[in-house]
């Protein structure tokens, strides 16, 4: 970890009031960490916005089991990807509805052509890209 930076910033009243009531609502004990973690969470997105930067993370899908051949096109198309998919996790949510979530890792625009393949399966009823970071480089 590099040495720390104090900053002051000035900042609207009313804006500083709501962002004060978010955080409370949120957890935070203190400002410097609510913004640090702002400032984390914009410098993850931009990485994903490089197409060939390493990313990280995971693919939620919820599907009936029941509809036809769609357990088989979520695999196969899981074993064309089986390199940047590190594990899956999969509950049987009920008799019909199955959940799976999919940790990847990879280039960004790999990673997200798994995850558009994957939720645009016909069948899968909701699929969901969480974005973030191996954490590296990121103090
Ligand atoms: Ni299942």
């Amino acid at each position: 970890m590099s040495e720390l930076s104090r900053i002051g910033v000035a900042i609207d009243s009313d804006l500083l009031g709501k962002f004060d009531e978010l955080i409370e609502k949120r957890g935070y004990t203190n400002r410097s960490e609510a913004f640090r973690d702002l400032i984390r969470d914009r410098l993850v997105h931009q990485d994903w916005e490089s197409p060939d930067r390493q990313v990280v993370g995971t693919v939620t899908l919820v599907y009936d089991h029941h509809v036809r051949m769609l357990s088989e096109k979520l695999t196969d198309l899981q074993h064309d990807f089986h390199r940047s998919i590190l594990s899956t996790l999969h509950v049987h949510l009920d008799h019909d509805n199955c959940l799976e979530v999919l940790v990847v890792r990879g280039k960004a625009a790999v990673v997200k052509k798994i995850s558009d393949a994957l939720i645009s399966t016909k069948g899968v009823k909701h699929g969901q890209l969480t974005i973030t970071t191996s954490g590296a480089g990121l103090a």
